[in-house]
């Protein structure tokens, strides 16, 4: 028997393409695992009106953890037009199946790593930028508590406040609400793991992203308690910027900053533009991370108009399988992995389009096949 389970997700559009790659990489390594199928993204919608069937829940289950590619997600009227002919009119309604992966699983903890790999030449700001966001995934905007028309009971009790009154003038059906809900356990959970992290990674700093000055009772939650867990761990620093002033900063000055801890949607966003630092999406890894259970999925979406082409960058699912045998404890094989990923991007030899230029790239699986070749030599076979 191996000694991993892994629920294998490729998705669709581009995740085909970067799984495959992916899996050339660990069956060079020798990584023992089944890897077990599992149907997840747009085909599933369209041709069942779910994207995440129950029988996924079970194979994830049965799983150690999960590998995932990429989805594609379209707006709600979108979504409808591309649901087969039986299914329309049925009132079912899409929604986005790793959104709904992170609360039925409570994978609370986003974890993105933004480091600037020497050599890169997509390093927009340097080769010394190395940032770990730590994003909270399953509460804020995420948590799918919003309305459009709002129901007239939600109306009513919220036309008591008169900061309501000018929203009443606009009329019921004229209204469209959706919420951000944050708990002190979840914020303290977010914040209590950046600075573990910092701690045990000998990192000096933790940032808090937030936007107190203005979403005083969220925002207003998560500063206090960052402050408290702060006190805690006296040896670190801890500092807390406003979510726009940090794009900001993020741009000019990078190396100033080290563990950044956010609510969800704040973390959305800021991990993109951290991975614009460091060579974009096609270099940027993820773990979706609960209390025994992770879901490890780059932060790139699905690039539809790549479909089919192996064109795309697999270095950041190879990052993000990385991540995987880091969380599986399998430190060796991680770092082995990373030397590999760090190779193959300083010589910059074989590379793809992202980093080459159009035209001039190398396909998906040669990237891979080059990582592989460096991981066998790393192992001295
Ligand atoms: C991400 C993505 C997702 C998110 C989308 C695809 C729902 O942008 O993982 O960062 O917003 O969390
Ligand atoms: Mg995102």
């Amino acid at each position: 028997m191996a000694t991993y389970t892994i629920a294998w997700m490729p998705g669709d559009g581009v995740g085909v393409d970067v799984m495959n790659a992916t899996r050339v990489v660990l069956d060079a390594m020798h990584f023992d695992a089944e890897y077990i199928p599992a149907d997840i993204g747009w085909d599933f919608w369209c041709t069942e009106g779910n994207p995440l069937p129950d029988r996924t829940i079970d194979v994830l289950k049965r799983a150690d953890c999960a590998l995932f590619g990429a989805i594609t997600s379209k707006p709600r009227d979108e979504a409808n037009e591309e649901l087969a002919p039986e299914l329309r009119d049925k009132g079912l309604v899409y929604f986005s199946p790793i959104v709904k992966l992170r609360q039925l699983l409570n994978l609370h903890t986003n974890l993105r790593p933004c480091k600037a790999y020497p050599g890169n030449p997509l390093n927009y700001r340097g080769d010394d930028v190395d940032l770990v966001i730590f994003r909270e995934n399953t509460e804020g905007s995420y948590g799918g508590v919003e309305w459009f028309p709002l129901p007239e009971k939600v109306y009513d009790a919220l036309c008591d406040n008169p900061k309501m009154v000018k929203w009443k003038d606009k009329g019921l059906e004229n209204v469209a609400l959706s919420t951000r809900i944050m708990s002190r356990q979840g914020c303290e959970s977010i914040c209590r793991q950046a600075f573990e992290y910092a701690k045990k990674n000998g990192r000096e700093s933790v940032t808090l992203v937030e936007k107190p000055n203005v979403l005083r009772e969220t925002g207003g939650l998560m500063t206090r308690v960052f402050r408290s867990v702060a006190d805690e761990y006296p040896g670190i620093e801890s500092w807390e910027a406003n979510i726009d002033a940090m794009c900001m900063w993020l741009l000019k000055s990078p190396q100033n900053y080290d563990v950044l801890v956010a609510e969800n949607m704040f973390g959305d966003i800021i991990s993109d533009l951290a991975a614009g630092l460091v060579g974009g999406l096609g270099f940027a890894s993820a773990a979706n991370i609960g209390d025994d259970y992770a879901v490890f999925e780059p932060t790139h979406g699905s690039a539809p108009k790549y479909v089919g082409q192996n064109v795309v960058n697999p270095m950041a699912m190879l990052f993000t399988a990385k991540l995987m045998l880091e969380w599986l404890g399998e430190q060796q094989d991680a770092d082995r992995l990373d030397r590999a990923l760090a190779e193959v991007i300083v010589e910059g030899t074989i590379a793809t389009y992202d980093v080459k230029g159009r035209g001039k790239g190398d396909s998906t699986m040669a990237v891979a096949e080059e990582v592989a070749r460096k991981v066998t030599q790393t192992v001295g076979a």
